[in-house]
């Protein structure tokens, strides 16, 4: 069983709170857009529209997210290792995965591209690489990584909703 003290295992500072709400609201349009622009839709403007719009949001974003990991990366390993608690062990595997992840997608991403990064108008990126070869390469790293991250976060959505259901108010400690 699991004491009060336990239940509540995890307490985020505003900033984790506020970088892990912002990854949240970007990581979920960036997923549910790209595979509803890649999959579903078969209008050219729409793909068009949403990649544009993505690849400079996706850019304007990694900064964020780096600095996300250098606040929260890999914290609490030792916490967690004198816990002795195998739920804790595989929340830090499957968050420090989902960081890991999510920077192969960023990186991958922007090594794919072929084109200079629009960036809203305003200014452009050109690409990195110019090979052929090594565009098609990172583009599929990109697709696999995604994939990937989809089932982390698939997980990790489960996970939250299944300690709600049980009585750990995980929710509460990340949004309020
Ligand atoms: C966490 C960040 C990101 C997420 C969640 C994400 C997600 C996705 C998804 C779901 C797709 C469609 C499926 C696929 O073809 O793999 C996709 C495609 C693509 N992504 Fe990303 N991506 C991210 C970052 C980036 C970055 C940083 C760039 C480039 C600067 C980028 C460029 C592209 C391109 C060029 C495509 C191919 C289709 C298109 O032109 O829209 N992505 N991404
Ligand atoms: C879609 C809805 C989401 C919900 C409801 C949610 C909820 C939560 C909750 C309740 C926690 C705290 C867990 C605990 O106390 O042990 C947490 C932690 C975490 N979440 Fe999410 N999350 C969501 C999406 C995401 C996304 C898209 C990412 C991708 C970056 C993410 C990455 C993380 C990470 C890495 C942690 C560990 C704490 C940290 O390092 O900030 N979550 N999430």
């Amino acid at each position: 069983m699991f004491g009060i003290d336990a239940v509540i295992h995890s307490t985020y500072s505003g900033l984790q709170k506020g970088l892990h709400a912002i990854s949240m609201m970007i990581i979920v349009w960036l997923m549910a857009s790209g595979y509803y622009a890649a999959l579903i839709t078969h209008i050219p403007e729409v793909k068009g529209a949403v990649s544009t719009f993505n690849v400079a949001l996706a850019t304007l974003f990694a900064p964020v997210f780096l600095f996300r990991m250098y606040v929260s990366f890999g914290k609490g390993y030792a916490d967690v290792l004198r816990s002795r608690d195998v739920m804790r062990y595989a929340a830090f595997l499957v968050h420090n995965l989902i960081y890991i992840t999510t920077l192969i997608v960023i990186v991958s991403g922007f090594l794919m591209m072929n084109r200079d990064i629009d960036m809203f108008g305003l200014f452009y990126i050109p690409a990195v690489i110019t090979d052929p070869r090594l565009h098609g390469w990172f583009s599929d790293s990109h697709t696999l990584a995604c994939y990937g991250l989809a089932l982390l976060l698939f997980m990790h959505v489960a996970a939250v909703i299944k300690h709600h259901l049980t009585g750990r108010p995980v929710l509460k400690g990340m949004f309020f």
